[in-house]
């Protein structure tokens, strides 16, 4: 019998082709989140799942009890019960390789956004308030031969790294884990600890996952050590900044402003934020180009044609599934 899979939103033909040719696929119409409750339902009769969009917390995989692959579209993978699929032998995947350009592209895009005022700028023009040239129209800050500081130093970080080459920016990072020297070298990095990194740059960049370590790591404190002629950006997790403690230091100044793509509680967005001129704003849309997004659904497709066959596909997140000797 063919396996059943579930495709979570409208991901272009290609996925749904190259899943049909093996298998019976109900893809959901709406480009919209599938609430929990709703995902499962769809998931009852289900053998593959591939996740873009949504969340998968244990409660729902409790009524998936035919499941037995997931395929997570994109890199993160805060918004699924990993630990729940684990200990269901479930294995899961994601796109490790195909989202990390793209979104390092946002991420500069928001620092330069930030740095040279472009949201403001665009909207003096529109409203018609550019009479004429001026010397002190819309002072930016600049960019080039600034510090950069990256929190997180994984394949987005060092992807933001390469952009920040070509600006002539000094770079600081601060890991878990320390790169290569390889990596260092090539890059041009420096590694250094939190206070260092948070003390330093001119333009802190985010590319750590969501974790308990992680959430709300930069709160008050690492703010507070932020030159308040800084910049944040965020194309990581909103969870990571505690959006309160940043609204506060934008309002009072004690940093210059901010690029932001993710949210504590997305789609919602802290009102003072939607008001301040010195932040930027973007819809959690960091891998949100046609290319990668087709791209992406490609490889999850993939991916979850290899776990139904019984391949093993690089990207396993719980390889741990497959150890014969751990029991379920
Ligand atoms: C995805 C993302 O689009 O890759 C990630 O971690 O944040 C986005 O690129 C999102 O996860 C959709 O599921």
């Amino acid at each position: 019998m063919r396996p059943s899979v579930y495709i979570t939103l409208p991901m272009g033909p290609e996925a749904v082709e190259m899943l049909a040719a093996h298998c019976e696929v109900t893809c959901r119409e709406q480009d919209l989140p599938i609430p929990p409750p709703e995902l499962g339902e769809a998931l009852r009769d289900m053998d593959g799942l591939m996740l873009a969009g949504a969340r998968l917390p244990a409660e729902v995989l409790a009524q998936a009890s035919r499941l037995r692959a997931v395929s997570s579209v994109g890199v993160g993978y805060d918004n699924l019960d990993l630990a729940a699929c684990t200990a269901r032998r479930i294995p899961v995947t994601n796109t490790v390789g195909v989202v990390e350009e793209t979104t390092a592209d946002l991420a500069f895009a928001l620092l330069l956004a930030a740095a040279r005022r472009l949201p403001e700028c665009d909207r003096y023009v529109r409203e018609g308030h550019w009479r004429h040239w001026g010397w002190t129209l819309l002072w930016g800050a600049d960019v080039h031969g600034k510090t950069l500081g990256l929190y997180g130093f994984g394949n987005i970080g060092q992807a933001v790294a390469r952009r920040a080459r070509g600006f002539d920016m000094r770079i600081l990072y601060c890991a878990r884990r320390r790169a290569s020297e390889e990596i260092e070298q090539a890059l041009g990095a420096q590694c250094v600890d939190r206070d260092t990194l948070f003390a330093e740059s001119d333009f802190l960049s985010l590319h750590v996952p969501l974790t308990t370590e992680t959430r709300h790591s930069v709160g008050e404190a690492e703010l507070e050590r932020m030159k308040p002629t800084a910049y944040l950006i965020n194309t990581a997790r909103g969870k990571v900044v505690d959006e309160e403690a940043l609204v506060e230091a934008l309002q009072r100044r004690a940093i210059a402003g901010a690029g932001l793509d993710v949210f504590e509680q997305e789609p919602h967005v802290h009102p003072t934020l939607l008001t301040l001129p010195n932040v930027v704003l973007a819809p959690h849309v960091g891998s949100g180009t046609a290319e990668t997004r087709a791209r992406m659904a490609r490889i999850a497709a993939r991916n979850l044609l290899d776990l139904l066959d019984g391949r093993r596909p690089k990207t396993v997140l719980n390889p741990e599934v497959f150890d014969q000797s751990v029991s379920a």
